[in-house]
């Protein structure tokens, strides 16, 4: 069988032949137990026999599935690369190609954005973007100054969310924050210099195919406004303004949904205007990025409490520290792992529905549920 990696078809591994007749093998067996069990002259005992037979059939069929998702995303036995980490790479060239270049009596800024935007990071929203761009039928490179503009936006949340005045914390994607290192004047204004220069980046898309302005005009709105007041911005006001006391979980979902869910909604969006899409597809891939983000925010208040700061690149037990409600703290942590697995395969389903296959996005999707950083 053949099978597609980085847009080469390339031949199947005897590995990974031996895995697919296996798991065929079991779904065999696992439709035969369905059919014995559905026999009326089956006695009791048998029954409770099969049913045990098909439960193992079944988590032997999840594991094997976990198994090649997590070799398609990440890693395989020897620990190489493979499509997450290519793309991460692919990302962070594009990212380099857009930044501005250090010059100037405000070189001191410059270095600071580059900073923060090269200091690692799962790079979630661009990869996501593109992924959509693709999903849509999407070709050529119009997406990549978007797919900078909202990696630009997300670092410059990220820089303004540690500042003293906010969540206080020293250190962001495994490095001393931006205001440690560059003071707490060049930290606020590498943020708005972050803010603005994604527009300016976004904006060159015009050069790129001035054919297509509608488009990218339709892009930029949703850019600016998931970025803002009724977006990301928005959600970190209420974020701030709603620390220190219990609030309701009606409030945190308006907190998250917007907070988080706002740059990740709108990153799927951008990919699906560029690429074409219509309307009602734009809007269906919105509610799964919704769920997707909601899911995300709970994982990351999950990881705030359980993980480490070496594994995470930035502090734990922030939310604590500065008394916010989460998930967690609202739910407890099995509850809210619960929730993160809800969400996901309500995504998933989301995302099956719309008729286009796409192996790596149901991967990552997966992986984000049980990510540790
Ligand atoms: C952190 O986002 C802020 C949240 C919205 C939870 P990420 O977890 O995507 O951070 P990076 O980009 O990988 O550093
Ligand atoms: C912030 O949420 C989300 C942003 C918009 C930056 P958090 O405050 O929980 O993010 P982390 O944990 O600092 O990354
Ligand atoms: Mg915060
Ligand atoms: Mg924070
Ligand atoms: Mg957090």
């Amino acid at each position: 069988m053949e099978e597609i990696k980085n847009g080469a078809v390339t031949e199947e591994t005897a590995e990974d032949t031996e895995q697919r007749e296996n798991l065929e093998e079991m779904f065999q067996d696992l439709e035969k137990v369905i059919m014995a069990m559905e026999d009326s002259d089956v006695t009791l005992e048998k029954s409770f026999d099969l049913y045990n037979r098909g439960m193992e059939l079944l988590k032997k069929c999840n594991r094997t599935i976990d198994e090649v998702e997590k070799k398609v995303l990440v890693l395989d036995e020897d620990g190489e690369t493979h499509e997450y980490q290519k793309r991460v790479e692919s990302i962070e060239e594009i990212l380099k190609r857009y930044l501005p270049a250090r010059e100037g009596y405000q070189e001191i800024i410059t270095e600071a954005m580059e900073y923060s935007l090269m200091a690692g990071g799962k790079r979630l929203r661009p990869m996501l973007m593109r992924e959509s761009y693709e999903l849509f039928g999407g070709k050529g490179r119009l997406v990549e100054p978007f797919m900078a503009a909202i990696e630009m936006i997300h670092t410059y949340s990220l820089v303004h969310d540690d500042l003293p005045a906010m969540d206080n914390d020293d250190y962001r994607r495994g490095r001393k924050t931006t205001h440690v290192v560059y003071g707490e004047d060049m930290g606020i204004l590498a943020g708005d210099a972050l803010l603005n220069y994604a527009f300016e980046t976004a904006c060159t898309a015009f050069d790129l195919e001035p054919e297509h302005s509608l488009l990218i005009g339709k892009a930029l709105q949703i850019l600016a406004r998931k970025a803002g007041i009724f977006g990301m911005l928005g959600g970190q006001v209420v974020d701030v303004k709603e620390s220190g006391h219990r609030i309701t979980g009606d409030v945190l979902d308006f907190i998250y949904r917007l907070k988080t869910g706002a740059l990740i909604e709108s990153s799927v969006m951008i990919g699906a205007v560029l690429a074409g899409a219509s309307d009602s597809e734009t809007a269906e891939i919105e509610n799964i990025a919704a769920k997707v983000g909601m899911a995300f925010q709970i994982q990351d208040d999950i990881l705030d409490v359980t993980s480490t700061t070496e594994m995470l690149g930035k502090p734990v037990h922030s939310d604590e520290k500065n008394e916010k409600t989460t998930y967690v703290t609202l739910k407890g942590l099995d509850e809210a792992g619960k929730e993160v697995e809800r969400l996901t395969s309500e995504a998933l389903c989301g995302l099956s529905g719309l008729g286009h296959e796409n192996e790596f996005l149901e991967a990552l999707l997966k992986w984000l549920v049980y990510r540790e950083k």
